[in-house]
């Protein structure tokens, strides 16, 4: 459990003021010193304002995409990479989890929250916990109580597992290896008190490239097109998913009453990063010679499940959603169809 109560850290918040971040615990506190009013207004009639963080992100530009074209009125937040006319239809709006009081997010009502925004690479993660844990639990937790009266998706990942085990159900223990994965199980324990939000644990995403991320894919073409060989793992399974079946799975979980608050969403066919990779350098018509099979241990990267595959028939028993295997979701990728 997150020892709330022993964190130290401290964060500048506003006109270089100094202030404990655990001070603001009490959000009612919160809401009395932040100046940028009015706050969440449950029974509001906006019923499809949405607030999308990370939208700079992989799985944010898709989502605020999407969401846009679904007719939702899309407030899609950035931090270090400002998206110019990327995002029609989205309103861009900064946010920096470091200093979450700053930005001018709190000024609306959302009926709708979906939180992307995180420290996402774990060697990075590893390197700098405090900082972690600020970004991907403090202020996870802030956000859920800034906005009550908003339907709140946390996205957290496959990797809280330990991987030694395969097809993780929505039951089984987490037991995660590293910091990253820590803390988001650690926001995930905050949010699953809560009656408005819901927890997704993704598995490794794919879809077509972002402009500042394109995922695992995007970095394996993006070696290839340099010249650059791909070390690719024989040894780690997860069960991809496409972007498209995130977002349609995602918008169940904004808009029906799903009976569960924490959902599996991973792909329906479970693979290595090498077969993975073999699949997506056929169809795409990439040299795969480029390619080359590595174990885990032999990269010395920061420790992760060998096998966080889940299985996520909770989700596609009471949704009716299918989501995709490879071959399906690699073609509609190509096509550039969600
Ligand atoms: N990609 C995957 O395969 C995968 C798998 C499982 C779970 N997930 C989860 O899915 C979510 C999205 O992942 P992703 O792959 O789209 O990540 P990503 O491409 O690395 O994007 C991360 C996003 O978080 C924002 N961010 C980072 N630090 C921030 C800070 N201090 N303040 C405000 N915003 C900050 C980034 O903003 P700037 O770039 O503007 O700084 C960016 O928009 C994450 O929660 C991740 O844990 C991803």
């Amino acid at each position: 459990m997150y020892p709330w109560r022993d964190a130290k850290t401290t964060i500048a918040i506003g006109e270089n003021r100094i202030v404990r971040f655990a001070e603001f615990k009490d959000i009612a506190a919160f809401r009395r010193w932040c100046p940028w009013g009015p706050w969440g207004r449950p029974g509001s009639n906006h019923m499809s304002e949405l607030l999308i963080t990370g939208a700079s992100g992989f799985l944010g530009w898709h989502l605020s995409r999407y969401f846009a074209g679904r007719g939702f009125r899309v407030t899609g937040t950035y931090s270090s990479h400002q998206l110019a006319a990327a995002l029609p239809g989205v309103e861009l709006c900064h946010l920096d989890l470091l200093h979450p009081t700053d930005s001018p997010v709190w000024s609306r009502h959302y009926s709708h929250v979906i939180h992307a925004a995180a420290m996402t690479r774990p060697d990075e993660c590893e390197k700098q916990p405090s900082l972690t844990t600020l970004v991907n639990v403090e202020a996870t937790h802030l956000l859920l109580q800034g906005f009550p009266g908003s339907r709140f998706v946390h996205i957290s990942t496959d990797l809280v597992f330990n991987g030694l085990a395969r097809d993780y159900k929505e039951s089984d223990p987490p037991d995660p290896p590293n910091v990253y994965a820590r803390t988001k199980l650690w926001a995930e324990q905050q949010l699953v008190q809560a009656k408005n939000a819901i927890v997704a644990r993704m598995a490794l995403l794919y879809g077509p490239p972002a402009p500042f991320g394109g995922g695992f894919l995007g970095w394996v073409g993006a070696r290839i097109e340099q010249g650059s060989s791909v070390p690719l793992f024989t040894d780690q399974y997860r069960t991809p998913v496409y972007v498209g079946d995130v977002a349609r799975a995602i918008e169940w979980m904004l808009e029906s009453s799903p009976r569960f608050n924490l959902y599996h969403l991973g792909g329906a066919e479970r693979a290595s990063r090498w077969e993975f990779g073999l699949k997506f350098a056929a169809e795409f018509g990439l040299d795969r010679t480029m390619l080359v099979p590595t174990t885990m241990e032999s990269a010395g990267l920061v420790a992760r499940g060998k096998d966080c595959s889940l299985d996520s028939s909770r989700l596609t028993t009471e949704s009716g959603l299918a989501l995709c295997k490879l071959d399906d979701g690699l073609a509609r990728m190509k096509e550039g169809r969600y």
